[in-house]
């Protein structure tokens, strides 16, 4: 059984060491979550370390999917604090460990990440993906809407350049 909910900050802060190797093992398979392959112990760890603040002062949702007590995908929902957004939040970093992928854990991850949105009163999503990934077939196929396509937007591990592709979605307001 895997158990996907919100972390606490004490359960992020439990998780740090496979939430690093989780983001390693993501970029250097690849993904294009804002870094660049190879991705180094001590800077995967300075990206944990600039989150978990936000988990705990509630800015950010931490969501995982843990089975027999290990990580094996996460994903962030970003709350928007700007006095014009507070009806916002962004969708950040969805990564699946690549042996626990294609069995809906994404998918399973993004219903909770709607779930922990519609909890904290956030009735957009916004979220932008490489285009082409598997995550944005996965977008589409969960009802996500294209907003439109920026070329170049993203620098790849060949010194090129890939398009991305930003997505929104509305929730209706609970109850
Ligand atoms: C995007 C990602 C999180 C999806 O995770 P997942 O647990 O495999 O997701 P799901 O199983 O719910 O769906 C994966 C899709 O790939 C297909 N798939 C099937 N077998 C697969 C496999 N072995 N590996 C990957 N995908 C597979 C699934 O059928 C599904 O397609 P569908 O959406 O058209 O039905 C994962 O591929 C990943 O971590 N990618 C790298 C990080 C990334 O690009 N994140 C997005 C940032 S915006």
């Amino acid at each position: 059984v895997t158990d996907i909910r919100a972390f606490s900050a004490a359960e992020a802060e439990s998780h740090l060491p496979a939430l690093v190797s989780l983001l390693r093992v993501t970029v250097d398979d690849g993904a294009s979550i804002g870094f660049l392959p190879p991705l180094s112990h001590q800077d995967a760890a300075a990206y944990w370390r600039e989150v978990l603040p936000g988990v705990a002062d509630g800015g950010r949702v931490l969501i995982g999917a843990v089975e027999d007590g290990r990580l094996l995908g996460c994903v962030q929902l970003a709350l928007e604090g700007r006095p014009n957004a507070r009806h916002r939040a962004e969708i950040q970093k969805l990564m699946v460990l690549p042996q626990a992928r294609g069995r809906g854990l994404g998918a399973a991850l993004m219903v909770a990440a709607d779930d922990a949105a519609r909890t904290a009163g956030r009735t957009l999503l916004v979220l932008d993906t490489r285009a082409g990934d598997t995550a944005e077939g996965l977008y589409r196929r969960l009802g996500w809407t294209e907003a439109g396509r920026i070329p170049g937007f993203a620098l790849n591990a060949e010194g090129g350049a890939d398009a991305t592709v930003l997505f929104y979605r509305e929730l209706p307001p609970a109850g």
